[in-house]
């Protein structure tokens, strides 16, 4: 597997994303969002795309590459989408794309829908507590728990501190 970073603008990866957010919508009912607003938002934001395959045939040419997750995130840290092909979920997919966005923000954010009880206890696990519920978060009028992964205060940014304190 590989991973690639897409900056705002970049969309070479986008159609694979669009393939993997519409599996999941089929079969799963999330990220229900239309081409429309979920390209515009990828292109506006950075892109966490983990992929497999590429050079299958061991010969250096690149080909054949499938997209098997994708997290979009603002630039505040407030992560608009995230996704993994439903075939290989349970690998740490997910948990990484979260840490590769951590790498470029203290504080995370996100909104997940009142009956997604899966993707509530993925982020709790990953260390986001529940700041508060908003009725009628979605357009169909279910509720969102707004979910906020603060590291600005962990044990690691004190430790940090700490040493960088003793010069
Ligand atoms: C949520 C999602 C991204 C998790 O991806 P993943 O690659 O399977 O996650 P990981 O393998 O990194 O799992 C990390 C941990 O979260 C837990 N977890 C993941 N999905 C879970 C679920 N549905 N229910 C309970 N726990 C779950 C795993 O058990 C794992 O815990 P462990 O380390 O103790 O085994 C994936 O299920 C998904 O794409 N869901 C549909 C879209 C969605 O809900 N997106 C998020 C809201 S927009």
């Amino acid at each position: 597997m590989r991973y690639d970073r897409s900056p705002p603008q970049d969309d070479t990866h986008l159609d694979g994303v669009w393939e993997v957010k519409q599996r999941i919508r089929r079969e799963e009912g999330y990220l229900c969002q239309t081409w429309e607003f979920f390209s515009s938002s990828y292109e506006r934001n950075t892109g966490h795309v983990v992929l497999k395959g590429g050079d299958v045939a061991g010969n250096g040419e690149e080909g054949g590459e499938e997209v098997v997750g994708f997290a979009v995130v603002r630039g505040d840290g407030y992560i608009l989408f995230l996704g993994v092909e439903p075939d290989r979920r349970g690998e740490g997919i997910g948990t990484s794309l979260v840490e590769l966005a951590a790498e470029d923000h203290d504080k995370l954010t996100c909104h997940t829908r009142d009956s997604n009880e899966g993707a509530v206890e993925f982020y709790r696990n990953l260390g986001f507590e529940v700041e508060r519920y908003v009725e009628s978060y979605y357009q169909d009028g279910e509720a969102a728990r707004y979910m906020v992964r603060d590291d600005r205060g962990s044990l690691k940014s004190r430790i940090t501190d700490a040493i960088i304190g003793e010069d």
